[in-house]
């Protein structure tokens, strides 16, 4: 390694990393260097500057106020009609498109892969939560004579093993031309002391940078250009992990296009005050969703006149955009939030520590905060036992045992569990 890096890493504060050049045969050196030749400084001291800010603090310098949506099953049935219609038209036109958001692993389920290969065992019989996402989508292409074009963002520790898993599976049936895979980037996690951490391999230590970053690796994956050239106007983004994402609803889609806004969002009633989700309100006037781990208590308690929670309208990652929306919010930077981790790393004389406590910074963008270069967004409240069984924990509330329960009586009630 010549001088230059030596002093480089010492002016921005990372000259441990020499120590592990030190102890690194000629193979880990090099890959080592290769790393430290990619650092972009700038940025980490931009993010380190964000660990650990009183979030509280920061959402009481913007004037949040509650936020208007339309109940799916409160308006007149001539309304909805309209809305269906609107929706049905534009998708059996060929002009709507579906992506899967699944860069996440299921670490909080204890599930050693990517989470959408997680399997629950709903009934008739057992299904990956990718598949019933390629069930969900084939249901819609059979209703409306059409074929979905279906993109799925997968990250740096999960692409490999998913684009795997897809090829074992025959795609779910699902035509393999008409499926698209496009990867999220990465950001260092950073110690508490604003230093870099190495892995057993002499690697910087990464992970993948929140799916806010979705935007930006459309564009940068050509997938924006792909969707336009297919002439795609609307677009859905949703999760992986919940059983009952409705990734095609026309109502979602005609209420958008009536009310003359780019994004829309489905939403159901929060459970209680603390149920992990975000939830819509309007910052500074603008559409925005404030993260379960950022709103203050007070906040998640306040009720309205009727007792129904201020800050009720949860966001359950079921969001829309017209193809002008994600151009524009992929040329904007998104804030990046931080979260307090464990991250296990080697320490400089080869050891490996495994930590015991929050010992680093995790960054993230979010993808709500594109909500913001926004007028307006058209929320359609739907219900819970229809639109959203997520998959989150390994028990409890949100765990793959009530995910199953709410799948299966959905079903059921459909009449396609017999
Ligand atoms: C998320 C939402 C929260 C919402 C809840 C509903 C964010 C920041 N938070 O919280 O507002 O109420 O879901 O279930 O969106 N993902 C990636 N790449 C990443 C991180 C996540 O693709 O870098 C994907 C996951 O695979 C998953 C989705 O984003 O499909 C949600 O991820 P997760 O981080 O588990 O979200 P929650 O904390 O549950």
């Amino acid at each position: 390694m010549s001088d230059n890096y030596t002093e480089i890493l010492k002016e921005n504060g990372q000259e441990h990393l020499l120590k592990y050049l030190e102890i690194a045969n000629e193979e880990q050196k090099k890959r080592l260097i290769e790393d430290i030749k990619n650092i972009d400084f700038k940025k980490i001291k931009e993010l380190y500057s964000i660990s650990n800010k009183n979030t509280d603090k920061a959402i009481e310098s913007y004037i949040i106020e509650h936020t208007k949506f339309v109940d799916k099953y409160k308006i007149s049935k001539e309304e909805f009609d309209t809305y269906k219609n609107i929706g049905e038209e534009i998708i059996k036109n060929g002009e709507y498109a579906v992506v899967t958001m699944a860069g996440g692993q299921g670490t909080r389920l204890g599930h050693n892969g990517p989470k959408g290969t997680f399997i629950l065992n709903v009934k008739p019989q057992p299904k990956s939560l990718f598949e019933i996402l390629a069930d969900g989508i084939k249901r819609a292409n059979d209703k409306y004579g059409i074929t979905l074009n279906w993109y799925i963002m997968t990250s740096t520790e999960n692409n490999e093993k998913t684009q795997k898993y897809f090829e074992e599976q025959k795609y779910f049936g699902y035509p393999k031309e008409k499926i698209k895979f496009f990867k999220q980037g990465n950001l260092p996690l950073i110690s508490e002391d604003g230093k870099l951490l190495v892995d057993e391999n002499f690697h910087i230590k990464y992970a993948a940078d929140g799916n806010g970053c979705i935007y930006k690796s459309m564009k940068k994956d050509g997938i924006l250009d792909d969707m336009k050239k297919k002439n795609i106007k609307w677009i859905f983004i949703g999760s992986v992990d919940n059983a009952l994402l409705n990734m095609v609803d026309p109502v979602l889609l005609g209420l958008t296009v009536s009310e003359g806004n780019s994004i829309g969002s489905k939403s159901v009633v929060k459970r209680s005050p603390e149920e992990p989700v975000g939830v819509f309100c309007k910052k500074n006037n603008r559409p925005a969703v404030i993260e379960y781990t950022e709103l203050p208590a007070e906040m998640a308690h306040e009720r309205d006149e009727d007792g129904e929670l201020l800050f009720g309208e949860s966001h359950i990652m079921c969001n829309l955009y017209n193809i002008e929306a994600l151009e524009k919010i992929s040329e904007n930077n998104l804030p990046y939030h931080s979260a307090h981790k464990k991250a296990s790393y080697m320490d400089e004389n080869g050891k490996m520590i495994k930590a015991e406590k929050a010992n680093a910074y995790k960054y993230e963008a979010f993808i709500f905060d594109g909500f913001v270069f926004f007028d307006g967004i058209s929320i359609l409240r739907g219900r819970r036992e229809e639109d959203f069984a997520p998959v989150k924990n390994k028990e409890g509330q949100d765990s793959p045992e009530t995910a199953i329960k709410l799948y299966n009586d959905y079903w059921e009630k459909m009449g396609k569990i017999k």
